[in-house]
């Protein structure tokens, strides 16, 4: 069965002391004992991941993620990242594709492929975002788009570098916004995302792919967003960063849940 994820993306905020101590707060409140077979993933600004991973050192179930890394292994590109980087410092995560990188930084269905095969050669999980932007939702595109993003950015991996790799639909007119997609409309695309990954791969992979949901999750909605029967958890910007509101949504997963 496919792992329930809470992912905090921490985008660029917090200071090294505020990070240290939102980390510590979630490493000492969180009860793994109420995790079951989920995870909790972390994903820090890049300068704060050696002291993070320190904090979450031999906590099971919680793993660091990077918020991006480039495709090469290694080389003359300032200011960027390498995934055997992140590697090196404890992260089995790394955020690709987000809609801040497409949108901001230019990043492209190819070069999110890329990086995703460098991830995947570093022994890092992907988590790769697919989102529609407002336009091409009141267009009734959503379905189109998705569907091209992840076509383009996964479909070329072989099965088994595939079901290493993790989902998320972030709609981008949800994402910081706080106009979230409504159960109904996020389960619809998790299920096309669903079925073509069984049509690309099988029946299985598909049923094994972890599919979370992204845009203004709060502990308010998490729990009827986490109860779609194709929305595997989420990932979680600005209320990452609040150790309450983070523990909450982690705890609104069906399997944390009292
Ligand atoms: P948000 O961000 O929860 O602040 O909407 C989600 C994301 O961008 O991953």
């Amino acid at each position: 069965m496919r792992t329930p994820i809470v992912a905090g993306n921490w985008k660029m905020n917090t200071s090294l002391a505020e990070g240290v101590a939102l980390a510590q707060g979630i490493v000492s409140e969180l009860n793994i004992a109420r995790l079951g077979k989920a995870d909790v993933v972390l994903a820090p600004p890049f300068t704060h991941l050696y002291r993070v991973a320190e904090i979450m050192a031999n906590k099971p179930k919680l793993h660091l993620a990077g918020q991006n890394c480039h495709a090469a292994e290694s080389g003359a590109f300032t200011g960027e990242v390498a995934a055997g980087m992140l590697r090196s410092l404890g992260a089995s995560y790394v955020i690709l594709g987000h809609s801040e990188r497409r949108q901001l930084f230019g990043e492209t269905d190819a070069g999110v492929a890329e990086k995703v095969e460098a991830a995947l050669a570093q022994n890092l999980r992907p988590i790769v975002c697919v989102g529609e932007k407002l336009e091409e939702r009141e267009a009734d595109e959503q379905e189109i788009v998705v569907q091209k993003q992840l076509t383009q950015a996964c479909f070329g991996l072989s099965e088994d570098d595939f079901r290493r790799v993790v989902l998320a639909y972030e709609p981008v007119w949800a994402i910081g916004t706080g106009k979230t997609a409504s159960p109904e409309q996020a389960q619809e695309i998790h299920a096309l995302l669903r079925k073509a990954v069984a049509k690309r791969y099988s029946d299985a992979v598909a049923e094994n792919t972890s599919i979370l949901y992204g845009g203004s999750v709060k502990p308010s909605n998490a729990e009827e967003l986490f109860d779609q029967p194709d929305i595997d958890g989420g990932l979680i910007g600005g209320a990452s960063l609040k150790v309450e509101d983070f523990l909450a949504i982690v705890y609104a997963l069906p399997v944390a849940r009292r």
